[in-house]
């Protein structure tokens, strides 16, 4: 990477940034998936560990959900929109060198942030716990480049119109910028109470909404057109799927917050815009459910069309869940229990994991121009996610059921804590099957760089993926 950060732009290969930050997320994800797995056991086994003050529960949960949203997902994210835009728009990335920068910058700012949290230094806001300075430096130096990069590309795009991954891509980029702003004015305008609660949670339901959501269904609807060969089933639904989100997932914020005395007409709002989401959920999973038609064969037989395909299923009980658990009746009863952890995890660890994993997957085949070093362990490493994510989802629903009926029943805290011990020890160990799998994934990343059959040029890794 260092050759690269004082090299003129031509000097630069295309696709650099896109690889760089590729790698950067598969390590992010196996260091992320690994403090998940520790906090899981700290969970199951509490008296295990009682090492440093830096390593409690307190601590490393705001670093686990830092290290995977910001290192994983977003990394994820930023790889796939550097090579899908270019792509789209029949063209080069705008700068190489920017997008060079921006993951090196990237990746120490990202490290900066998980010590300061590590240490306990936090605003104590979940999902927006940095301190102001952190904020700054993820807005203008982590965020802001990465979005020039993908508006420069697209206003240099070589195709008439603007892609629907592309118009998402932008979209999306601009509308983080404006929640990451306002959504962190808690912190710089010491907003306090009930202000404070909704800012918090609005932002983080738009970091949610407005990011991770849209991304991960727009690299979708890059990588199922792509390898099944179909063109995208409709670009209409695909345009009603981007408004419907900017309209109907925005606002919902209050949902996050059934149980607290914010006005009643706030909250019944977000609980009807809340179902609302259904619509661009429901025009999404049908528009790449109907460009897979003639295709579903490669459900079997190719691995990115495998997870991303899961994902996009794994949206359908997401979405159902979410419009179900924020009616006021059931949220009374699961708030604050694991069934949310096990809706949060479904979400992130299902629905955006699998359809991230599959860009990788492909985005570094074509950047390395070679083929996937070994289809038998990326199989592995599917199952191991599968399974493992089954295991966490299943446990902390059923574990999240009991606490809600505990709460009601008033029965004493630690006999809840004794009737929850066996699902703990299974999430825990569907945790680390996923940070199992993921160490396979990284070898078999590394590999197809080393020793992967290297793709003839003007063909495709997935015209050649299982061939021998
Ligand atoms: C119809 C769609 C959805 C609705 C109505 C919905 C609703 C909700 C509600 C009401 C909560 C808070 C529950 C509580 O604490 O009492 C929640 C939590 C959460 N949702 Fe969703 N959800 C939906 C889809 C999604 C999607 C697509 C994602 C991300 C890809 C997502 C990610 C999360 C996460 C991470 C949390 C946990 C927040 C926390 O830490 O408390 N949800 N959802
Ligand atoms: C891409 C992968 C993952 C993502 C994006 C993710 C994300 C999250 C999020 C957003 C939360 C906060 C949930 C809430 O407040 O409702 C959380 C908590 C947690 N996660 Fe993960 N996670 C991932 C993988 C894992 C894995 C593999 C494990 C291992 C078991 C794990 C273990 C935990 C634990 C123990 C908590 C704390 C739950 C609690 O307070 O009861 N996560 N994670």
């Amino acid at each position: 990477m260092l050759k690269y950060l004082f090299a003129k732009e031509d000097d630069i290969p295309q696709g650099t940034t896109a690889l760089f930050f590729a790698v950067s997320s598969i390590a992010w994800f196996i260091i992320g998936t690994g403090l998940g797995s520790f906090n899981a056991a700290k969970l199951a086994f509490p008296d295990w560990y009682h090492g440093l003050y830096a390593l409690q529960f307190g601590h490393m949960r705001q670093v686990h959900v830092h290290a995977v949203i910001f290192g994983w997902i977003a990394m994820a994210f930023a790889a796939s929109m550097m090579y899908i835009t270019p792509a789209l728009g029949n063209t080069k990335l705008w700068s190489e060198k920017l997008g060079v920068w921006n993951c090196l910058l990237y990746n120490i700012g990202l490290c900066l942030a998980l010590a300061l949290l590590w240490t306990g230094i936090t605003s104590g806001r979940e999902y927006s716990d940095h301190i102001w300075p952190i904020d700054l430096y993820i807005a203008f130096v982590m965020v802001v480049p990465w979005s020039l990069n993908v508006w420069m590309t697209i206003v240099n795009r070589r195709t008439q119109g603007i892609y629907t991954s592309n118009w998402f891509f932008a979209g999306c980029m601009f509308m983080t910028i404006i929640v990451f702003l306002v959504g962190n004015l808690p912190e710089w305008f010491h907003l306090t109470g009930l202000n404070e609660a909704y800012m918090t949670w609005w932002f983080a339901h738009n970091i949610l909404g407005l990011l991770i959501t849209p991304v991960a269904a727009a690299i979708t609807y890059y990588i199922v057109p792509k390898i099944t060969g179909n063109p995208l089933y409709s670009h209409r639904v695909g345009h009603l799927h981007f408004w419907s989100i900017v309209v109907f997932y925005s606002t919902p914020a209050a949902h996050h917050l059934m149980s607290s005395p914010l006005p009643e007409w706030l909250k019944s709002f977000a609980s009807v815009e809340g179902v609302l989401i259904l619509v661009p959920a429901v025009a999404y999973v049908c528009n790449i459910l109907l460009t897979m038609q003639g295709k579903w064969s490669l459900f079997v037989s190719n691995i990115e069309i495998k997870f991303t395909i899961t994902g996009v299923l794994l949206a359908i009980p997401l979405n159902m869940q979410g419009g179900f658990q924020q009616t006021r009746a059931i949220n009374w009863y699961i708030h604050g229990t694991g069934w949310i952890v096990a809706h949060a995890h479904l979400a992130l660890l299902g629905f955006s994991t699998f359809a991230e994993a599959a860009a990788v997957y492909y985005g570094m085949q074509v950047l390395l121009r070679r083929k996937l070093y070994s289809a038998s362990l990326a199989n592995f490493h599917f199952w191991m996610l599968l399974i493992g994510f089954s295991l966490y989802w299943t446990s902390m629903t059923i574990a999240g059921l009991i606490q809600g009926a505990a709460k009601i029943y008033e029965v004493p805290y630690v006999d809840v804590v004794i009737a929850e011990h066996p699902y703990m020890i299974v999430r825990w160990l569907g945790g680390t099957m996923v940070f199992f799998g993921n160490i396979i994934w990284l070898y078999n990343m590394v590999m197809t760089a080393r020793a992967g059959v290297v793709i003839p040029a003007g063909r495709q890794p997935v015209e050649i993926a299982y061939t021998r």
